[in-house]
């Protein structure tokens, strides 16, 4: 397929890089710094950003919730406009990130309710700038162009992206992941290797530029994501975080047929039940395989032979041992791979409603799961 790449995220890699910012940001420049809940407080990140923020005049809106609320963003524009803000800077996780993205695309549309014109993909032609200093290795988002955002009021968690509020620059330094729980570690590896299958695991087509890069990003997960939960150091630190970055940076997606389906079944359980998001993706994604392994047969026994050296020759007893195997490093990651495990009252209504009321009612590569598919993976999955 026709393809265009345009990533212009300028990347700091590396600890200590947080020191970056004062050649980064403008001196004078009025910041927003966008938070969560307040980890960078207790774990010295607030102090090295504001020592990097020093020539600069800074508004700080913390309080961002993980899986970040539309309705407190909406509270966090008009101090925006009040300030007369000329940079958003994120720092956290994804979740943090995804906020400042979709906040400076906020701001540039002056409305205060803009959700209906963004979900419709009216999007400002500019938007103010945004940089990251990512805290969580996972989602990518810190230089990529999608927010995931949910509203309380609509019971929504929607997809947007807006590539003008794509990071100007982005800031990975590892040694911000030291105060990082062990759950969170997991959540992130598991989160970014589901991002390589779910641009990889579709009809095969001739790229192999596309999959051997897929195939390195995934074995270096499969390698190093145990070893940073159960010894940590620099070097899983490192792996990891930009293992995270690249997998979800747009290289391996362009001009490949990509499936979806499990994060927006994923986001539906995220909306519908708080579980957190990689969890919603560990308890899916297998079952989603399984009901599709005959039309991803080929890319399933390719990752099983190249990613966890499966020698089987037949592709479709292949295609199943890959999905043993990818079931088995999502419980070595500590996540649960069926939805009893979650421990939820669950109905599988409430999925389907979500994802009708989010428009997502042809989901996959061959917009072929449908609302009876979806009932069928999570039947599945229980
Ligand atoms: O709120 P704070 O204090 O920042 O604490 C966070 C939060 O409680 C904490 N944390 C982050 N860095 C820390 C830290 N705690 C201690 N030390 C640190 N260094 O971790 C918790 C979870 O953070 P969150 O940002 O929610 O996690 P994650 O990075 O996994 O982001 C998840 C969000 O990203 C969306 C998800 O749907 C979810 O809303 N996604 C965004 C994508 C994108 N932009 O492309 C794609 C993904 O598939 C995903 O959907
Ligand atoms: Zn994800």
């Amino acid at each position: 397929m026709k393809f265009r790449i345009c990533n212009p995220t300028d990347i700091r890699f590396g600890n200590g890089q947080i020191e970056a910012l004062r050649e980064l940001v403008p001196p004078n420049s009025r910041v927003l710094l966008l938070y969560g809940g307040g980890s960078i407080k207790s774990n010295g990140i607030y102090d090295q950003v504001m020592a990097g923020l020093k020539d600069s005049k800074v508004v700080e809106f913390g309080g961002v919730e993980p899986n970040p609320v539309y309705e407190t963003l909406q509270k966090a524009a008009a101090v925006a406009r009040e300030n007369n803000v000329d940079l958003i800077l994120g720092v956290g996780g994804g979740s943090v990130i995804d906020a400042a993205k979709f906040l400076a695309t906020m701001v540039s549309l002056g409305s205060d309710d803009p959700w209906p014109d963004l979900a419709a993909g009216k999007l400002p032609a500019t938007t103010l700038p945004v940089g990251a200093v990512l805290t969580l290795p996972a989602t990518g988002s810190e230089s990529n162009a999608v927010s995931v955002i949910s509203s309380r009021e609509r019971k929504l968690k929607l997809p947007f992206r807006n590539e003008a509020a794509r990071p100007a620059f982005a800031i990975l330094d590892p040694s911000t992941m030291q105060s990082l729980s062990r759950q969170q570690l997991e959540n992130g590896v598991v989160d970014a290797f589901t991002h390589v299958l779910e641009q990889y695991l579709t009809s095969p087509v001739n790229a192999p530029i596309h999959y051997g890069y897929s195939e390195t990003l995934l074995r270096v997960l499969a390698e190093w994501g145990p070893k940073l939960v159960e010894t940590g150091g620099d070097e899983a630190r490192e792996n990891v975080m930009w293992a995270a970055n690249q997998a979800l940076n747009g290289l391996i997606g362009a001009g490949v047929p990509q499936d979806w389906s499990t994060h927006m079944i994923g986001h539906a359980i995220t909306a519908v039940y708080n579980v957190d998001h990689a969890r919603t993706l560990s308890v899916i994604m297998p079952s989603l395989m399984r009901y599709k392994a005959a039309q991803k047969q080929a890319m399933l026994a390719r990752y099983g032979r190249t990613v966890w050296s499966i020698t089987e020759t037949d592709d479709a007893v292949a295609a199943e041992k890959a999905i043993e195997q990818t079931e088995q490093f999502f419980k070595t990651m500590g996540c649960p791979v069926r939805i009893s495990e979650l421990g939820l009252d669950f109905s599988p209504t409430d999925i389907l409603e979500h994802l009708e009321r989010a428009g997502q009612t042809a989901l996959g590569e061959n917009r072929d799961i449908d609302a009876p598919s979806v009932r069928q993976i999570l039947s599945m999955a229980a």
